[in-house]
């Protein structure tokens, strides 16, 4: 079904490999970079993974045929030195302002480093695989999880939500995933286009947090802190105690409730 999705771009999705089953889509894009066998915009889309990914080594579950998880490789998008960051704030803008503008009337926010929350629960989660030559982006797997019609409701001890809790009807995932696209696209057009300072620029400002108190647990002391952002290493930057500090993902936790 999705590989006859056409979405009105230039280069993401103009090639869609899709598979009911495979492992990881992002491992599948991996491969395919490995074996230099794939375009730039190629889109691996699966309607169930055995062993999806997620942030730092976790893994990713979604109920077959109810959601969208797809993998974008994107080659050579720039040839100027860039952050390492660079490329997850790009794409996790994209998703917001799609998600932004799709879910009218709740609160969307970027939970750094760079899952979606709507009404502060999750909705996309997003795994960037870099390849980097010194500084210079070589490529990227771009992998996404967007939860659709799946129903979170009843289940215990997970604090996720879909895009079905905010229509009345089920949602045409292939109409999304071509949209998403398009959103995805523009903003690559943006990094093409070396915009990097504006792209970072919104990515803080849609930050859950930011300019704004939340809890934190830093070395287990329960702290209210401010997000000033997020730099280019994809450190959060918060502001405690009238003082500016860095923080590496998982020597920090933000509270979302
Ligand atoms: C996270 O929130 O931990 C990131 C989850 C990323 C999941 C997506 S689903 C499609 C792609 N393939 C994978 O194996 N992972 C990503």
């Amino acid at each position: 079904m999705f590989a006859k999705v056409k979405p009105n771009t230039r280069n993401i999705g103009q090639n869609i490999i899709y598979f009911n089953q495979v492992a990881s889509t992002n491992q599948f894009a991996l491969e395919l970079m490995k074996q230099d066998m794939a375009e730039n915009g190629t889109v691996v889309i699966a309607e169930f993974q055995s062993n999806g990914r997620g942030q730092q080594g976790k893994s990713w579950i979604s109920e077959p045929f109810e959601n969208l998880m797809f993998s974008i490789i994107i080659k050579n998008v720039t040839k100027q030195r860039v952050d390492p960051f660079l490329m997850n704030k790009t794409i996790t803008l994209a998703m917001f302002n799609y998600l932004n503008q799709y879910i009218k009337g709740h609160s969307v926010k970027i939970k750094w480093p760079n899952d979606i929350l709507v009404n502060r629960k999750k909705i996309c989660g997003i795994l960037v695989e870099n390849n980097f030559n010194g500084s210079v982006l070589n490529y990227s797997v771009v992998g996404i999880g967007l939860n659709v019609n799946q129903n979170f409701e009843s289940v215990k001890g997970i604090n996720a939500t879909s895009l079905s809790a905010f229509s009345e009807y089920e949602i045409d995932r292939e109409q999304i995933f071509a949209k998403l696209l398009e959103y995805i696209e523009e903003q690559i057009d943006r990094l093409e286009d070396g915009q990097y300072q504006s792209i970072a620029e919104e990515f803080d400002r849609a930050l859950l947090g930011h300019a704004d108190q939340t809890l934190f647990d830093i070395n287990g002391e329960i702290v209210p802190a401010t997000i000033i952002g997020c730099d280019g290493y994809g450190r959060l930057v918060i502001e405690h105690q009238g003082m500016e500090k860095p923080f590496v993902h998982g020597s920090i936790k933000q509270y979302i409730s």
